[in-house]
């Protein structure tokens, strides 16, 4: 069947069978396809979907462009995924925790996309922070310390890299089986025993409702299925942003804390939840607090710290060195009221603004900027109260003082409280 044919039975809402995907992406890997064509297929896969089967065919496909880490069968591996959101940092403190667990964790990051801020960009906060390893070195430091963090590489997926960039040129992002399989077959090709994935949904969230948000958790957590990969979702509230800091240094300042047992009460729970859920998973505790429990004294011995230094050692990177900080400026309420939102993606915005995220995909960061939220939703306040710290320069700051009036909502009336994981799936 010529590429075209096979366009054009995705355009008539034909399911299309497994050779006619496999020729269609590995023509387009070869180049037999062209940019066009796949363009016409993803417009065609956008408006039309694909079933749960075509969906895992599409995955393995792609995963099947590219290699898949192999590991010998010395502790289990496991990973996380998060649809990403604004301040979600809690890749930085889970990897090295599950590491504490006698687990492996290759895990394979992103940098920034839009408002929300990129795991590699916080890290690369750190002096000689390297997020480039090879797969030998994934592979060799994931065996030694327990846990890596670092960029995809080219042998990684290589089907994911050309068609996420003809995506994002053809409106073609926002598509469900097209997500699913772009994540899905990264996540397969490190090789896990298990996955959890975090599914955002709210103002700071890709996804802005939770029925979407379970929709994509549901088509992720069938092709893991499909494919023998024991998966589970969570879908967990972004409505505010995650912690208290959104920006690059103050981020990893705050999961510092976090894994020495202090930081803010959110990101700890997410992390514990997240943590415990793949320990169920894998069999390696079966009772949830219990698993909780032991995952929290992790933290408050400093132990998950010390695995954190150790990766950050392996990688390039000096835990002791100054982490430059830009000046500080509070930001206080106009009024007084209860909080009824905290708008990440604003907060998102005006870091970009500060510099700390990209406006073109080769902007240098300046990770020294960032805003903290001293207040929480729903809690009272009063005019004049700080509700922002804004680490950047005194003009930056009287930049973006508009985008953190609107960021946040100052009420009469006392909000009902969002539960911050509202789901789990699989
Ligand atoms: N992140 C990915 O890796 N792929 C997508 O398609 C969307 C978000």
């Amino acid at each position: 069947m010529t590429p075209a044919t096979i366009i054009a039975r995705k355009r008539d809402s034909h399911e299309l069978t497994e050779s006619q995907i496999a020729d269609f992406i590995n023509g387009y890997v070869d180049g037999s396809v062209s940019e066009g064509q796949m363009a016409a297929m993803a417009m065609a896969i956008f408006l039309n979907g694909m079933t749960a089967e075509e969906t895992a065919t599409l995955t393995r496909v792609m995963l099947e462009t590219g290699v898949v880490l192999s590991w010998s069968d010395q502790s289990p591996v496991v990973d996380k995924h998060s649809t990403g959101g604004i301040g979600d940092k809690v890749s930085l403190v889970l990897a090295p925790l599950l590491a504490c667990c006698d687990l492996r964790v290759p895990m394979i990051s992103g940098r920034g996309l839009g408002p929300t801020g990129g795991t590699l960009d916080k890290l690369e906060s750190i002096a000689g922070f390297r997020c480039d390893l090879s797969i030998d070195e994934i592979r060799t430091q994931t065996d030694s310390v327990g846990c890596v963090i670092t960029g995809a590489t080219n042998e990684l997926v290589p089907a994911d890299r050309k068609l996420y960039a003809l995506r994002d040129v053809t409106a073609t992002v926002p598509s469900l089986p097209l997500i699913t399989a772009s994540i899905m077959s990264k996540k397969l090709a490190e090789g896990l025993d298990a996955l959890v994935l975090d599914v955002k949904y709210g103002s700071g969230a890709g996804m802005k409702s939770l029925d979407d948000a379970r929709k994509l958790a549901q088509s992720m957590v069938d092709v893991g299925k499909l494919m023998g990969l024991n998966t589970s979702a969570f879908l967990t509230n972004m409505h505010e942003p995650l912690g208290r800091m959104v920006g690059n240094t103050v981020e990893v300042n705050e999961c510092v804390a976090t894994l020495q047992g202090q930081g803010p009460a959110d990101l700890r729970e997410l992390t514990l939840g997240l943590a415990s859920d793949l320990l169920l998973s894998i069999g390696k505790e079966s009772d949830e607090n219990a698993a909780r429990e032991g995952l929290a004294r992790l933290l408050d011995s400093g132990k998950a710290y010390e695995t954190f230094a150790e990766m950050v050692q392996a990688q390039g990177g000096d835990i002791d060195a100054t982490r430059p900080l830009a000046p500080q400026t509070e930001i206080v309420a106009e009024e007084s009221g209860y909080v009824e939102f905290i708008d990440g993606e604003k907060l998102g915005v005006a870091v970009i603004e500060l510099g700390g995220g990209r406006k073109f995909p080769n902007d240098r960061l300046d990770h020294s900027t960032g805003v903290e939220t001293l207040v929480n939703n729903a809690e009272k306040v009063t005019r004049g109260q700080p509700l922002f710290r804004v680490f950047a320069e005194p003009e930056q700051v009287d930049a973006i003082r508009p985008l953190l009036s609107a960021a946040v909502g100052i009420r009469d009336e006392c909000p009902t409280e969002r539960s911050l994981i509202a789901e789990r799936l699989g």
